[in-house]
């Protein structure tokens, strides 16, 4: 059966940001995440409150952050960042009697330019930082910053890396996403099998969108260099109901008997990625009267997930149906009861 929530007031609220977002229907876990200036207003209020801090608040020994402060910002909201002080992976991590097949990826040591073959050792410094900024961008002379333009400053040595250029910047991400582990899928073997780097996309070109800002502060004044073309370290994440929406597209074709939906996977790998995450899509079929003819749900999780690349057709019984409502929701580790992240009405 398809609930209809009730638009709380709340939802007036939660749209302050410069880029209007169409909310899914309101559900209580959708936490507000602090208020902040600037271009990262569209991330206000997004994210799906499953227990885990939304930010990583001790940056204590991240030297990059006193001229990096726009860039740290964005840094410390992501789970690259929480990596490390996630309560879902410290968690599991007490299950697993060899503790150190977990730690190299939630704290690993720099790549040095070179995405290793292997899964990386674990940084015995702060490993508080998780997913740091030195693991990606550290080169093997060890003060050298590898990024997309080598631009000289005064802060460091920086080099270009063909890793920061966005095609080839998938080698640096499918290092620690390409292996079954814990939890964890391998989204990125999926990536590689298909045709999606061929066709121009990137891990970094959904996960890490364009923006426009200074890619390093005064180190005094804190003031903002040179605003530059550059990308926000502030992952999109399936904790966002919109990113997710985007997840799969839609097609209902009404026939005799009824109506196929087809979904069509609009990611770079199969979904969901992660054991214990789900997403139910729940049907009902009315006729032209308004009354229901039929219900009916489909799960995509680990068992039978969405496969990359794929059109999957959902066959739908409901004799002279003329209306097709469609919601899905969310499960994931830390929302057992679920989210509401898409709507969808479809008449024939
Ligand atoms: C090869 C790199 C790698 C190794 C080794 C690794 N992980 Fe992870 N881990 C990841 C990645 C990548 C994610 C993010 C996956 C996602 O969000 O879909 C993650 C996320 C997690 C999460 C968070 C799930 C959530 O709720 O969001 C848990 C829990 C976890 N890992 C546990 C473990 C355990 C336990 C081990 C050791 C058995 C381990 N990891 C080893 C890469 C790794
Ligand atoms: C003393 C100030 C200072 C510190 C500390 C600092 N940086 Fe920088 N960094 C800069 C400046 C200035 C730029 C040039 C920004 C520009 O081109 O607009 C820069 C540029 C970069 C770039 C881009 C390189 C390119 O392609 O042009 C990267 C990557 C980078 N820094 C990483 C880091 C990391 C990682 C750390 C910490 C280990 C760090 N930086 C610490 C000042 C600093
Ligand atoms: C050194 C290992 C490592 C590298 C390199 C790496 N990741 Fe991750 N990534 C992780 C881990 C570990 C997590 C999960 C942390 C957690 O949830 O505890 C993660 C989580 C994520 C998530 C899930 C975010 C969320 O909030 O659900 C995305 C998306 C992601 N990474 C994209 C990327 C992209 C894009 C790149 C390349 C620019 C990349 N990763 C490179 C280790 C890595
Ligand atoms: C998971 C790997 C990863 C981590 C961790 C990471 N970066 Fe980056 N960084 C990238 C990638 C990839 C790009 C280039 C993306 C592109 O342009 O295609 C980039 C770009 C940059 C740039 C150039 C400006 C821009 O916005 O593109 C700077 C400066 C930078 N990073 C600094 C940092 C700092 C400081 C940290 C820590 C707070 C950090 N990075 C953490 C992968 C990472
Ligand atoms: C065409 C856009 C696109 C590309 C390319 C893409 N992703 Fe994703 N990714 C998404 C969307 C949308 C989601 C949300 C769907 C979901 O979570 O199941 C997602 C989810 C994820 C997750 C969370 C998975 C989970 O179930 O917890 C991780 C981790 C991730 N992507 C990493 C990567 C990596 C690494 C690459 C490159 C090898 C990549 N993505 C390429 C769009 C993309």
């Amino acid at each position: 059966m398809i609930g209809l929530h009730p638009l709380p007031l709340l939802l007036g609220a939660l749209i302050l940001g410069p880029v209007l977002i169409e909310f899914p229907a309101p559900q209580d876990p959708i936490q507000e995440v602090e208020a902040e200036e600037g271009p990262h207003d569209r991330w206000l209020a997004r994210l799906v409150d499953d227990g885990r801090p939304t930010k990583l608040d001790d940056l204590s020994g991240l030297t990059c952050a006193g001229c990096h402060q726009t860039i740290t910002e964005e840094w410390r909201h992501s789970t690259h960042a929480t990596a490390w002080i996630d309560p879902h992976y410290k968690k599991a991590l007490k299950k697993i009697r060899r503790k150190r097949g977990c730690t190299g990826c939630h704290a690993p040591v720099p790549l040095l330019g070179k995405p290793p073959t292997k899964i990386p050792d674990t940084r015995t410094e702060n490993p508080h930082l998780g997913v740091t900024c030195t693991t990606c961008h550290l080169a093997a002379d060890g003060e050298t910053m590898l990024g997309p333009a080598g631009h000289a400053n005064d802060g460091h040595p920086s080099e270009a890396n063909e890793l920061f250029n966005h095609l080839e910047s998938n080698a640096l991400c499918i290092t620690c996403h390409n292996v079954n582990i814990g939890p964890v899928l391998a989204v990125a073997k999926d990536f590689k099998a298909s045709d999606q780097a061929s066709m121009g996309d990137s891990c970094v070109g959904c996960h890490m969108p364009s923006i426009n800002r200074a890619w390093a502060n005064d180190e005094i004044s804190g003031e903002p260099g040179t605003s530059r073309a550059g990308r926000s370290h502030r992952l999109e994440t399936s904790r966002d109901p919109a990113f997710l929406r985007g997840a799969m597209n839609l097609r209902a074709e009404f026939n005799e008997t009824g109506a196929v939906l087809v979904v069509t996977n609009l990611t770079g790998h199969r979904v969901p990625g992660l054991i214990g995450r789900e997403l139910t899509l729940r049907f009902s079929l009315y006729n032209a009267k308004g009354q229901r003819l039929s219900s009916s749900s489909h799960t995509f999780s680990h068992r039978s997930h969405l496969p990359v690349e794929a059109d999957f057709k959902i066959d739908l019984e409901g004799l002279g149906a003329a209306e097709l409502r469609v919601s899905g929701t969310h499960k994931a580790p830390g929302i057992p009861k679920g989210i509401v992240f898409l709507e969808r009405t479809f008449n024939r």
